[in-house]
């Protein structure tokens, strides 16, 4: 999961390229490099750690020229250095690669190679693509050719971007399964590359997006696409809605705090032109559902990973209240080699922000496999996710750079709730009345959600008693059991303080031995049908003398004087209230691992987007 880019044109390639990786470092930010072709030769800067460092020995050794390739790394063969940073030169110094995703019969390659008396430079798997390239042009073919030859050659998943000295009048761009995306900006007269739309926006809005096994061939003036033989491929050109300016931090300290407090507009989106409030009906046309199969759906597995599996577990909880139907949650790592059970009328439903997620991508095509009608919420248009799926939702919450994902977890919890809303009215389950209500509550959302942002030195205020604490454990139940998890992963994701997410009531079950006056309990507690259940649970942690935060409902009269500290929150159609709950939890992380001076934005050893296994 790196970040990759390329440009050919007019302009100095040195300058796009940096700040396309810039917009990029999201996806990797270990070591990072470029290289350029300057005066018909290959030019190479790299080094280990952010991209500033990279700038800053570009600004004391310069390069420019009008081709090049750039790279921000996620280390996963060879740990972060220099030399192990990405671009890989050939031996012979006229071809160049940068690379997403792992060669994994790297080893049979790398030895294949040495014993013809390949030298290699790097730890790296991705190096042996490019002595491969070289030995295929040594046979008198073309770099096209040898590129295509060598790709045929790799087990795994792939974005492959290389160039060559030799004919610096193009860039060749490769997507071998699901690696992460490619995508080619066209421009006037100039072209760019990029594994994620952020890097090309603020050039173009024209884009192509590379399908699995296919080979972009990247001039000036245009582009060609063929499969990894060689054979011509028509593409599909498409125009981008987002804007580059949303993939800005604006007056924010850290990206993961602007896009908290974008979440008013993110469900106002997400909401918008899906929901007739008039008439009390949702509509969800790029699902291209009919009411056959609505009523044919005999059971529903929801797939994802981390925070985006967390709002699957609400989804279960949504669907089957809903519309009755069977719906198991399965994480996407467990879903592809679980041999699932797979019927006619099973729908496979796929949750992903970035829609490039390799588990989450595998866990789908097992379930095309196994002949599942395939759909997904994803966030990142256009991506694999989206384009596989016989039908999709967009949760619409617009570029989201902060690693540490908060509007695309709320998002889809109300898409999924539409959804239900819309499969319990076709399938006649669902009485005009209720329809009704359960759609006047959807449009009350954006406000609640406003308030709970609006209290957020409340919150900062229990953050500043929690910054020191080196273990939190997190407890729900029923509909808010999955926020439970989600806070303790927001904590754990950018704090690195250990934090567990538990079923409230299993915790006389084990995890109630960890509570003592060291050990902070945040409890979900709002008014849903668990809280009696949960108002045990405080007074069980509080016998044991823990710390006990509390989210609760404004009004409630009884929390207050059992707790600790109070998180309030509106009162909330229950639900719908883990969109509401969630906000103090994510706020509370962002100011724990602020307060601790953390990077926010880019955590230690995670990325974005995890398009590898
Ligand atoms: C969440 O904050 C993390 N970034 C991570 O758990 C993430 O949710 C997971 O990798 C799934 O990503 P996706 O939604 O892009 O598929």
């Amino acid at each position: 999961m790196c970040g990759i880019v390329g440009y050919i044109g007019p302009q100095n390639a040195t300058p796009v390229i940096l700040n396309g990786l810039k917009r990029l470092e999201y996806r990797g930010y270990d070591s990072a490099g470029l290289a350029v072709i300057q005066n018909s030769h290959i030019e190479i800067r790299r080094d280990v750690g952010k991209l500033t460092k990279l700038a800053e020995l570009v600004s004391e050794i310069p390069v420019s020229g009008h081709v090049g390739i750039g790279h921000t790394r996620w280390a996963t063969h060879g740990e972060p250095s220099a030399r192990n940073a990405h671009p890989h030169i050939g031996m012979t110094g006229n071809v160049v690669v940068v690379h997403n995703g792992i060669v994994e019969n790297y080893r049979e390659l790398h030895d294949d190679l040495a014993a013809e008396g390949v030298v290699f430079s790097s730890d790296t798997d991705t190096e042996v693509i490019v002595q491969l390239v070289e030995r295929f042009q040594s046979t008198g073919l073309g770099l096209v050719e040898a590129a295509e030859k060598s790709m045929q050659q790799l087990k795994g998943a792939h974005g492959i971007v290389l160039m060559s000295s030799l004919e610096p009048d193009k860039i060749v761009a490769a997507r071998i399964g699901n690696a992460g995306g490619v995508v080619i900006g066209i421009g006037d007269h100039e072209m760019f590359i990029a594994s994620d739309l952020p890097a090309i926006l603020e050039h173009t809005r024209r884009v192509v997006f590379l399908e699995s096994c296919q080979v972009a061939i990247v001039t000036r003036d245009g582009l060609t696409v063929q499969t990894l033989d060689g054979k011509p491929v028509r593409y599909k050109e498409q125009i981008v809605s987002w804007d580059p300016i949303s993939a800005e931090k604006g007056e924010y300290r850290h990206f993961m705090l602007k896009e908290i407090n974008e979440q008013v507009r993110s469900l106002t989106d997400t909401i918008a032109g899906r929901v007739d409030v008039d008439c009390g009906k949702v509509r969800l046309p790029e699902l291209n559902l009919t009411p056959e199969f609505a009523k044919a759906i005999s059971k529903v597995y929801i797939t994802a990973c981390g925070t985006a599996a967390h709002a699957g577990m609400i989804g279960k909880i949504l669907l089957e209240r809903i519309t009755r139907i069977p719906t198991e949650l399965q994480i996407a790592s467990e879903f592809r080699y679980g041999d699932p059970i797979v019927g006619d009328n099973t729908l496979l439903l796929a949750i992903s922000q970035s829609g490039e997620t390799a588990d989450t991508l595998a866990a789908m095509e097992e379930g095309r496999k196994k002949g599942a009608r395939l759909w997904s919420i994803v966030n990142a248009i256009g991506t694999q996710a989206m384009r596989i799926a016989d039908g999709y939702i967009s949760m619409q919450a617009g570029p989201e750079i902060g690693v540490a994902s908060t509007k695309a977890f709320t998002a889809p919890i109300v898409d999924l709730y539409m959804l239900a809303v819309l499969l319990a009215d076709m399938r006649g389950t669902l009485g005009e009345k209720e329809r009704r209500s359960l759609v006047s509550g959807l449009c009350m959302i954006p406000d609640l959600v406003g308030k709970c942002l609006d209290r957020h030195l409340e919150v900062e205020a229990v953050a500043e008693t929690l910054k020191e604490t080196r273990s939190c454990l997190y407890l729900g139940r029923g509909i808010n059991m999955p926020i439970a998890y989600e806070g303790a992963l927001k904590l754990k994701e950018i704090s690195y303080i250990h934090a567990e997410g538990y079923p409230a009531g299993e915790m006389k079950h084990g995890p109630i031995a960890l509570i003592d006056r060291e050990m902070p309990v945040v409890v979900l507690a709002p008014h849903d049908p668990w809280y009696e259940k949960m108002i045990s649970q405080i007074e069980q942690a509080k016998a044991r003398g823990g710390t006990v935060i509390a989210v609760a409902t404004d009004g409630d009269q009884c929390i207050p004087s059992l707790v600790d500290h109070v998180l309030w929150v509106p009162d909330t159609p229950w639900l719908l209230s883990p969109v509401v709950t969630v906000i103090p939890l994510q706020l509370l992380a962002y100011y724990i691992a602020a307060k601790r001076g953390l990077d926010v934005d880019q955590p230690r050893n995670l990325a974005k987007s995890v398009t590898v296994e």
